[in-house]
């Protein structure tokens, strides 16, 4: 490798908000849309379907501590998040800032991990919108063939309805349908009345024997077969239900005031929902054995299990209305990164071409709905999720490390907000990543290699040749 090549990989590009002050798009968010933004993309699969598949397969009632666990380590991240998010500009989120704190390449692999982060977790989470809508179509007598509801590895042939919405919402985009902030507040609203609707109907259900026992598979182990189980390995599943507070950040250029705002709607959206999800969890796991949660609807299984059958009926609505909201941001979360590496060179501009007629970047949006549904209708919810779980993990790693780099090499930039007790809450935030990437399975890690050694064929191939960065004198090469 050459001299230049070296210098290639570490070039860095350090952007203010100022400096995106023309971008195009509309700067009308507050802190309170953005809030709402956050748990519009948060509340969703995790704690709808991953919380019974967790409880049942790998914690117990214990899940409990589960989202504790993993809250913590969110918590950690989100104060990191919210220290980059106020003082670096533009919508790329971790890839930004990893482009100014470590340089290109390091700013490249977290750019290709959340392309996995989006793209598979709008899949994962048109998997759980699918386990609703199915039992509520067989609900009403209509229900589908096994063989169409289920990917190949659970004995059938397609997910027929993940593989739907994902296509039905690639055309809605495609079409030009806006998701503005109202839309988006209006299906917020559903969702937290249906939350609250949860815990209103089944807190009178709840029996403290279904706690006992709490901790079934303590909390840790590695089994013989491989498996790994405990309060610490579910939290690495439930993770998954954190996932959104981050693509706060990627509305950095819509966002009114984002020195101000951005970590208040990522700080905020991120501590309703802990809330929120610890008691859910509880009381799903208090109104019936954990043992029958492993199926594709839990809340509103375990509601039919006490025979409250319209509350179930109504909870399996408000979960059909309310995730799709979370597959609309985590699509939109998709291509916004597209586009912010686009826009640098990384990835060809032939992605980021917008449709005259629509208005819309309909050639990204095709590309990705194409893949994302072919994903979602033969990939199961859980193997989806820890692979969403081990790439957003990785990325928060390094926003965490990336707050005390920032400090040590830009010491004098303008931090609206700072990360409390540095470098202790980053370096915790850093190590709890760390550990719960440790406790997916070791299939996961080998599957995100293959996506990072993917990544690094097309980075050497492509895009170090095609960087804007080849030509812009201004930038540090550092
Ligand atoms: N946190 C989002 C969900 O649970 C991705 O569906």
């Amino acid at each position: 490798m050459t001299l230049l090549d070296k210098k290639a990989l570490f070039r860095k590009k350090v952007s203010t908000h100022e400096d995106f002050a023309d971008s195009g798009l509309r700067k009308c968010l507050s802190a309170f849309d953005l809030t709402l933004l956050g748990i519009g993309c948060i509340i969703g699969t995790g704690i709808f379907v991953l919380t019974g598949i967790a409880a049942a397969t790998q914690a117990g009632p214990a899940v409990i501590l589960s989202y504790v666990a993993a809250g913590i380590a969110c918590g950690c991240a989100a104060l990191a998040y919210a220290e980059l998010a106020a003082s670096v500009g533009g919508c790329g989120s971790a890839y930004g800032y990893s482009y100014a704190a470590f340089g290109e390449l390091f700013a490249w692999i977290i750019g290709w991990d959340l392309i996995l982060e989006y793209g598979f977790a709008t899949a994962a989470v048109a998997n759980g919108w699918a386990g609703y809508f199915s039992d509520f179509l067989t609900s009403l007598g209509w229900g589908l063939p096994e063989s169409l509801r289920h990917a190949p590895k659970h004995g059938g042939i397609v997910n027929l309805p993940a593989a739907g919405i994902v296509l039905l919402l690639m055309a809605l985009l495609v079409a030009g349908v806006k998701q503005s902030a109202s839309a988006n507040a209006v299906v917020v609203y559903v969702k937290l009345a249906t939350v609250g609707l949860f815990i209103i109907f089944a807190i009178g259900h709840v029996d403290a024997a279904n706690w006992s026992p709490f901790m079934p598979y303590g909390w840790y182990e590695e089994l013989a077969d491989g498996r790994k189980v405990g309060v610490f390995a579910a939290a690495s599943l439930v993770f998954f239900a954190y996932i959104g507070f981050d693509a706060v950040s990627t509305a950095a250029e819509e966002a009114a005031n984002p020195r101000r705002d951005l970590p208040i709607g990522i700080l905020a959206s991120l501590g309703i929902c802990t809330v929120l999800y610890i008691v859910v969890s509880a009381i799903m796991t208090g109104i019936v054995p954990y043992t029958t949660l492993n199926v594709s609807s839990p809340a509103s299984h375990a509601l039919l299990q006490v025979g409250a059958t319209t509350a179930a009926t109504i909870i399996s609505f408000g979960v059909i209305i309310g995730l799709i909201s979370v597959m609309l941001v985590l699509y939109y979360g998709l291509t916004r990164v597209i586009f912010a590496m686009s826009r640098d060179g990384l990835i060809s501009d032939f992605f980021a071409f917008v449709s005259p007629r629509t208005q819309t970047p309909a050639r990204v949006i095709i590309i990705c709905g194409l893949i994302m549904a072919t994903i979602a209708g033969v990939i199961p919810l859980g193997e989806l999720a820890e692979l969403v779980n081990i790439g957003t993990l990785a990325a928060f790693v390094l926003v965490c490390i990336g707050v005390i780099v920032m400090r040590v090499l830009h010491p004098g930039m303008p931090r609206p907000f700072r990360t409390p007790f540095s470098p202790a809450i980053p370096v915790l935030g850093a190590v709890s990543c760390f550990y719960l990437i440790y406790t997916l399975p070791v299939v996961t890690w080998l599957r995100f290699l293959v996506w990072l050694v993917i990544g690094m064929v097309i980075y050497f191939g492509y895009s170090i040749h095609q960087s804007k960065l080849n030509s812009d004198r201004l930038l540090s090469t550092e």
